[in-house]
């Protein structure tokens, strides 16, 4: 058997223009664009990349991207104004901070000073908070794609048993706790492997649906795949061979029901959450006003 393939990309192509056609009459009717500033610090290649494409794809939605860039030996107090001003100003309604920060920088004090209702990531404890009980607001935007991913292929979750490889706040931890909704998008017992988990393969063999989020390449090989399961690749890997997931590819593949490739599986699907967001903290903030 062969996996059908779950394409983000052309998911992602839709969504946006889903969009597209929601944006054009708010945008009209409230003669304002929705508007994200991305905050990119040092000149780490692949964050210049990511944010490279968000912003282009704001434009092809018919979103107002601002970039603002501040230099890698930046210090804590500059890049908290910087924050600041980007709360205060009407004219912006999303705001995101590039991860991974540099070493002289305190992470969590910068993402809590995100103002929550421009925290289009969805990394303010606020919102993450939100997120654990049940009710979210703004739902990071990978495991947030993830679940339309599995939405838009009819692969439920209730009841399943939902294996996550990796324990991260950005994929790991909001995917969990995603899937533990109450609900047809959730519903599901959930397994959460990490680092110091030994033999994550007892774990994997038993998952309907394997999410695998640790940043190593080619982990998942055919041996820690149940056949017929769905594997979501959520890893982008630069290696001398190129770009390679977290799945050995070519070889889960052969066992898999569904998988998702990489390039143009899950990576598509979080740049058009976070324009979906970015338009959700626009409504929320304009309408809220008038
Ligand atoms: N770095 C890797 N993934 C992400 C993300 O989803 N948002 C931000 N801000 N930084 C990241």
């Amino acid at each position: 058997m062969t996996a059908t393939l779950l394409d983000g990309k052309a998911l992602a192509a839709r969504l946006r223009s889903q969009l597209a056609e929601e944006v054009a009459p708010w945008a009209k009717r409230h003669g304002l664009r929705p508007t994200l500033a991305a905050v990119l610090v040092g000149d780490n290649p692949a964050s210049r990349v990511y944010v490279g494409k968000k912003q282009q794809a704001c434009r092809k939605v018919g979103l107002e991207s601002r970039l603002v860039e501040l230099p890698a030996d930046v210090s804590q107090a500059r890049l908290l104004e910087t924050v600041d001003q980007l709360n205060a100003d009407p004219g912006v309604h999303g705001v995101l901070v590039q991860l991974p920060l540099p070493p002289q920088i305190e992470t969590q004090e910068v993402l809590r000073r995100v103002d929550p209702r421009k925290d289009v990531d969805g990394f303010h404890p606020e919102n993450v908070g939100l997120l654990v009980q049940g009710r979210p607001r703004f739902v990071p935007c990978t495991p947030a794609g993830i679940c339309r991913l599995l939405q838009h292929y009819e692969i439920p979750t209730a009841g399943r048993h939902v294996v996550v490889l990796g324990r991260s706040d950005i994929v790991g931890k909001p995917m969990a706790n995603l899937l533990l909704r109450r609900g047809p998008e959730g519903d599901a017992t959930v397994t959460v492997c990490h680092s110091r988990t030994p033999e994550p393969a007892r774990f994997t063999r038993e998952a309907d649906i394997l999410i695998a989020a640790v940043g190593r390449p080619k982990m998942v090989t055919a041996d820690m795949v149940r056949p017929g399961a769905t594997v979501i690749d959520v890893g982008i890997n630069r290696t001398p061979e190129g770009l390679v997931g977290d799945v050995d590819f070519d070889a889960v593949r052969q066992v898999a029901g569904f998988i998702t490739p990489v390039p143009g599986g899950v990576g598509p699907l979080t740049v058009a959450m976070l324009l979906w967001n970015t338009f959700q903290a626009a409504r929320g903030q304009v309408e809220q006003a008038g």
